[in-house]
């Protein structure tokens, strides 16, 4: 029997970019293509593989997949007080067709990092990330492109079938795995939310079928979490809804001075409560101490960003200030930031741990970057910006 998420606070953090490549958590990945000899650059994990050939790919990733994640890193997560990972996860780790240019054979590595998780002492979230025909478009569900996932019955039976073989796994490590994500922001924008709810229903009574108490979570689709109060249904049992809250991809929150975005943080708590009448608890399943969008590749592959107004459609420079580079502070080299950022970031996650403990808990994206310090749990931590758990149990704050 799986411990109830209101009997502590999970205060987790996501291993992503690991079995879902993303170009800002390992640029060196995508810049090995040169635009004179690659005919199109690669964007995405589904370009990525497509560029490469099915055999490159595999020795590339079975290389990234051995070595991005180490037992070593979950006992550094664990010693900071966290208690839960959260592991996003494509489709086509599950059900590849042979038409597709990913490459499967992540199981091993996944279970891999589950053993380690049961040897430190983690639970685990394991998270449907990327759907067949993309969910969102986003680089992030592995292939930026018109999201097609729910226009076809067949991608609702892989999709299903995928979620069926986590549940496998949760039901054999069912001492690790608390949680399954039945799909990463499904795109509201493309799909009305009553379909995407039906799929969510759909979902949960696949996994309903074959496990009782494995928490399934769902996500908002940047809903806000209030708004499902009267969505979500009432026969549900052990469902937590995930919510992602960042301030840096819109033109208006990026517009913000510092002392804004923590104002913003602090009055959440008014605005987001558990369902405590449903019993359904709100996590924050992702966040970072991101106020700009500078990070090379973090608005995808080859666009540029709305601090000094490069991103299409925005037609003139965004930061809050009036000299909007992408230098100094806002550059991805963290030896350059000054002592005044670095107290700015510090008070801006520790507004989030303070308003997310108050839910049912939170997952900070991501555990490590190559060169994106606001989002590097690892770096932040180390770097003093981000504040360990001393004693989780107490919510104590080790300065
Ligand atoms: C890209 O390839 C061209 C042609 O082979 C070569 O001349 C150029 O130096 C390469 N550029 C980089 C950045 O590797
Ligand atoms: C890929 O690897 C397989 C098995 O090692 C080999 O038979 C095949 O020729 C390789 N394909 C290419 C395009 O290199
Ligand atoms: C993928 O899912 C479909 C739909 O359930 C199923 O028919 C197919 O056999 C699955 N493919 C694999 C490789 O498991
Ligand atoms: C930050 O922005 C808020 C809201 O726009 C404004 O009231 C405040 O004066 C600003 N603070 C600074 C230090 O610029
Ligand atoms: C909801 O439940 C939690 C934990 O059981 C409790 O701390 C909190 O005060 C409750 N909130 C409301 C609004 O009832
Ligand atoms: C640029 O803006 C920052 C933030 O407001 C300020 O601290 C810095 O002094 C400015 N630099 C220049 C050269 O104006
Ligand atoms: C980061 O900045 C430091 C100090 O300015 C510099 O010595 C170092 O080379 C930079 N690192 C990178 C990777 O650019």
């Amino acid at each position: 029997m799986r411990t109830s998420w209101a009997a502590y606070t999970i205060r987790g953090v996501n291993i992503g970019g690991v079995f879902l490549i993303e170009p800002f958590i390992r640029p060196s990945l995508f810049d090995q293509f040169n635009i004179s000899t690659t005919s199109e650059l690669p964007v995405d994990e589904w370009t990525f593989s497509a560029a490469l050939g099915k055999n490159e790919t595999r020795r590339q990733l079975e290389e990234h997949w051995d070595t991005f994640v180490t037992k070593k890193h979950l006992e550094l997560l664990a010693s900071y007080g966290i208690n839960w990972i959260r592991i996003p996860i494509g489709y086509w780790a599950f059900n590849l067709t042979d038409d597709e240019p990913f490459v499967n054979g992540q199981l091993p590595y996944v279970e891999r990092l589950l053993d380690w998780a049961r040897e430190v002492g983690l639970k685990v979230e394991l998270d449907l990330h990327g759907a067949p025909g993309s969910q969102n478009g986003y680089d992030n569900s592995g292939h930026r492109v018109t999201p097609e996932w729910l226009y076809s019955r067949a991608n609702v039976d892989r999709t299903l079938d995928a979620l069926k073989k986590m549940t496998e796994i949760a039901v054999k490590w069912d001492d690790v795995v608390y949680g399954i994500q039945i799909l990463n922001e499904p795109s509201r924008w493309k799909w009305p939310i009553s379909d995407i709810l039906e799929f969510y229903n759909e979902a949960y009574n696949v996994i309903r079928g074959m496990t009782d108490d494995v928490y399934v979570m769902i996500h908002d689709t940047f809903l806000g979490p209030n708004e499902w109060r009267s969505l979500v249904n009432p026969n549900w049992k052990n469902v937590l809804m995930d919510t992602h809250i960042y301030q840096m991809f819109d033109n208006y929150m990026i517009t913000m001075n510092d002392t804004a975005h923590i104002d913003m943080i602090t009055d959440m708590s008014k605005d987001i409560v558990n369902f405590n009448s449903t019993n359904i608890g709100v996590v924050v399943g992702e966040f970072s101490a991101a106020t700009h969008d500078c990070t090379k590749y973090i608005n995808g592959f080859g666009t540029g960003n709305r601090w000094e107004g490069t991103l299409n459609h925005v037609d003139h420079p965004l930061c809050p200030f009036d000299n909007c580079t992408c230098t100094g502070d806002y550059s991805s080299n963290y030896t350059q930031f000054s002592t005044h950022y670095k107290r700015f970031l510090k008070s801006y996650v520790e507004a989030q741990f303070s308003v997310y403990d108050g839910l049912a808990g939170w997952f900070y994206w991501n555990f490590k970057t190559e060169s994106a310090p606001e989002w590097d749990y690892l770096l932040g931590v180390e770097q003093g910006w981000i504040p360990k758990y001393c004693n989780f149990q107490l919510a104590l704050i080790c300065y």
